[in-house]
């Protein structure tokens, strides 16, 4: 059986900064998990001292906080502030720009709508950046909208990791109800970059590994990517999940990993499916 890696996976331009950025300030909070990898979290606390805060109440004043890739919700941010912990701000760019978009198009009186999954950190982020909160509303489907009361002018902006297909399904819905709408293309090219790489990879194996956090939604949809032209995708977090049957008379193996993969983890897994093979 052939092994053969995606031309595009694994981490991003924004997961790289993030990592860089609390290396270079040993001894800090994260707050929230910098990213959707708890091995590499680990390798960060063992290596950087880099500690992990889930709530604001886990921080204390003197604390250094690194603020993860997916951004924190505003008012967070100003309680962090306000009791003069040190703010490191490792959000990425791709995240602060919705972020920026919505504060402004929410000033100047825009309803908004952002598409995405609200229960998602970026999102609870984007979202409390509006000026207006009960004129700024969540959807994931175009039948969502049809019981929000939106003004006449819509601002609309994506969370980084979603489908543009499933994107522009909201755009064509506001577009036919709505007298002017503002789309902004939120989505990351980085996430594009590694689902096209998938899916041409995925057309030719005969089974595909996905490698990364169970809890990524960037790591999720690039496995129902793969599954869609590869019945035996699997997504794993580690090597320790592979189960050797999944290989059994099978003569290519493909493998991409999320934004949020580590390359040692990727390393890992081809090695141990490597062993397997003998
Ligand atoms: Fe940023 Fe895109 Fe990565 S939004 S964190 S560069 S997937």
């Amino acid at each position: 059986m052939k092994i053969e890696l995606a031309s595009s996976y694994g981490f991003c331009f924004g997961v790289k900064r993030a990592i860089r950025i609390a290396e270079e300030h040993k001894g800090s909070k994260t707050y929230g998990p910098l990213i959707h990898n708890k091995d590499e979290i680990n390798r960060l606390k063992e290596g950087f001292n880099i500690g992990l805060a889930e709530s604001l109440n886990d921080i204390d004043a003197d604390d250094s906080v690194v603020i993860r890739t997916h951004g924190i919700p505003k008012h967070e941010l100003a309680v962090l502030n306000k009791q003069n912990n040190k703010v490191i701000d490792a959000t990425c760019p791709y995240v602060t720009t919705p972020q920026q978009i919505v504060e402004k198009m929410s000033e100047e009186g825009y309803s908004i709508v952002i598409f995405g999954d609200k229960n998602h950190p970026e999102i609870k982020g984007v979202v409390s950046y509006a000026v207006n909160p009960k004129d700024a509303f969540i959807v994931l489907e175009s039948d969502e909208l049809e019981d929000l009361p939106l003004s006449s002018k819509v601002a609309l902006v994506s969370q980084t990791t979603r489908k543009p297909e499933d994107f522009l399904k909201i755009v064509n819905a506001l577009i036919l109800t709505r007298k002017e709408v503002r789309v902004f293309n939120t989505i990351c090219n980085a996430t594009f970059e590694n689902q096209d790489a998938a899916a041409e990879l995925a057309k030719r194996a005969d089974v595909m590994i996905v490698i990364g956090g169970k809890h990524s939604s960037n790591t999720k949809q690039l496995h129902s990517i793969c599954k869609r032209d590869c019945e035996d995708s699997y997504l794993i977090e580690n090597e320790e999940e592979l189960d050797p049957s999944w290989f059994e008379g099978k003569k290519l193996c493909g493998i991409s990993a999320g934004a949020s993969t580590p390359d040692w983890v990727v390393q890992n897994v081809i090695n141990k499916i490597e062993s397997m093979k003998k």
